[in-house]
């Protein structure tokens, strides 16, 4: 049995059973390096501000660093029994330098220390989160590059509603993903201060430097107060929030492409590498991976629920509750990076089906432009959307669509009807007349690449 680092004042040893309920190395170890990082900071500047002999500083960072390098050689043991990540790091220093590694606690609590390392986790998690964002960003401005000059139909309530170029659609994701990265960089700035330096909760009553160690960790701000800095977790509620919005939109996306992707829509085509195949049904090629990242956002929205409802209720300041703050933020950051990847790849090797979406585009969907086409002929619209419904039901009795009509047929119904009416009948004109700002007209998307060329060169 190993004896505790906090085991002075106990008679006895800890039931087994609390060592297994209690301990969290078996999922904070992903913390190691962060919290290393974070350990030789605070040696350095005990020794620094003399608050341990400067050699001693040199023995504990020293012998944290070849604790780091047998963590990444995977040789370090990690222990059950000695609770957390932060625990085995800290015995194993005892153990390899001897009783002087029992200073570098000093003037320091693992409350402010594991809150520390994890902020180091989260700010680093974020960048790459933001790296895989702009790579997907950039996938949809080279797919919508390539698709300016297809027409597809546009749903509302999934119904065929008006024609747009197919590179307006991912346009308006790339500008959904924009907009999850600006969440993800403006909680950084929330991430990065650093709670070292606070100790159990009240402070510390040691000459410490927060200058230094917060210089030497990379942060860019302290924290002002050692309650607020031990106790809170909003910021990992906020990051976890932002993983939650990341994943409805990829997961909604997803449903978009899965759809497309069926036979009865067919509107793309995705790659086989991308794919996978049923065991029985041999015509089969399934979307798994994006039906996995529209299932896996389960997950990340329960990780956020959990940890709002684990701090509802803790009076100030720490409270072990605490540590069940981890594996919802491990399980979400590889979630959101593993659905980014996921989805930038889909969206790089999909091949869109022209003519199929082509003719989905026309029809009845022009029916509005129709109608309007009649309002600027001086029809109030009510009057016009009435005479298009007629016209469709018309057409519909004798299972025509709606380019089959004529300019005779259409007299019959309002006499405002002339020549430049049968224009209407062609999706690419009538997406073209939508030029307002923000619009699919062809000249309204090329604004819109040339915006975002600047921007993600
Ligand atoms: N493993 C703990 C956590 O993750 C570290 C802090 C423990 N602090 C304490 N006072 N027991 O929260």
């Amino acid at each position: 049995m190993e004896k505790k680092l906090w085991g002075g004042r106990f008679s006895e040893g800890t039931d087994q059973f609390v060592e297994e309920f209690t301990e969290s190395v078996s999922f904070d170890k992903e913390l190691a390096l962060y919290d290393i990082k974070g350990s030789i900071a605070h040696a350095r500047m005990l020794g620094k501000q003399g608050i341990i002999p400067q050699e001693d500083a040199e023995k504990i960072i020293k012998g944290l660093k070849e604790i780091e390098k047998e963590i990444k050689e995977g040789r370090f043991q990690w222990k059950k029994e000695l609770e957390d990540v932060h625990m085995n790091i800290e015995k194993a220093l005892i153990e390899k330098i001897g009783a002087v590694g029992g200073k570098l606690h000093t003037g320091r609590s693992r409350n402010d220390q594991v809150i520390t390392a994890f902020r180091l986790y989260l700010k680093e998690e974020t960048q790459n989160i933001i790296n895989l964002l702009r790579e997907l960003k950039k996938a949809l401005l080279e797919k919508a590059e390539e698709t300016v000059d297809i027409v597809m139909p546009a749903y509302t309530h999934l119904q065929r509603a008006q024609p747009i170029r197919m590179a307006h659609y991912f346009l308006a994701y790339l500008e959904v993903y924009n907009r999850d990265e600006e969440r993800f960089r403006d909680c950084l700035k929330r991430i990065d201060q650093m709670p070292l330096g606070s100790g159990a909760l009240a402070g510390v009553d040691f000459p410490i430097d927060r200058n230094q160690t917060a210089q030497e960790l990379g942060f860019s701000q302290i924290m002002r107060n050692s309650l607020d800095a031990t106790a809170s977790r909003d910021v990992v509620i906020e990051f976890l929030s932002n993983c939650a919005v990341c994943m409805s939109n990829l997961s909604r996306q997803s449903e978009d492409l899965i759809i497309w992707n069926s036979t009865e829509f067919s509107f793309v085509e995705l790659p086989d590498k991308l794919t996978t195949g049923s065991s029985i049904m041999p015509q089969k090629k399934n979307p798994d991976v994006l039906e996995l990242i529209r299932g896996k956002t389960g997950r990340v929205y329960g990780g956020l629920v959990a940890l709002l409802t684990v701090v509802k209720g803790l009076p100030m300041a720490y409270n072990r509750d605490l540590q069940e703050d981890k594996e919802p933020v491990f399980d979400a950051v590889r979630t959101v990076k593993g659905s980014i990847i996921g989805m930038t790849k889909i969206v790089q090797g999909l091949k869109p089906k022209k003519e199929i979406m082509e003719s989905s585009a026309g029809g009845f969907a022009l029916a509005t432009d129709l109608a309007n086409y009649l309002v600027q002929k001086g029809m109030p619209f009510r009057e016009a959307h009435h005479v298009v419904g007629q016209i469709v039901a018309y057409l519909t009795q004798q299972d025509r669509q709606l380019e089959s009509i004529t300019l005779d047929e259409l007299k019959r119904f309002s006499g405002l009807f002339d020549e430049d009416a049968l224009k209407l009948l062609d999706p690419y004109y009538v997406a073209d007349a939508r030029k307002s700002f923000g619009g699919t007209a062809k000249e309204r998307v090329l604004e819109q690449l040339k915006y975002w060329e600047e921007k993600l060169q």
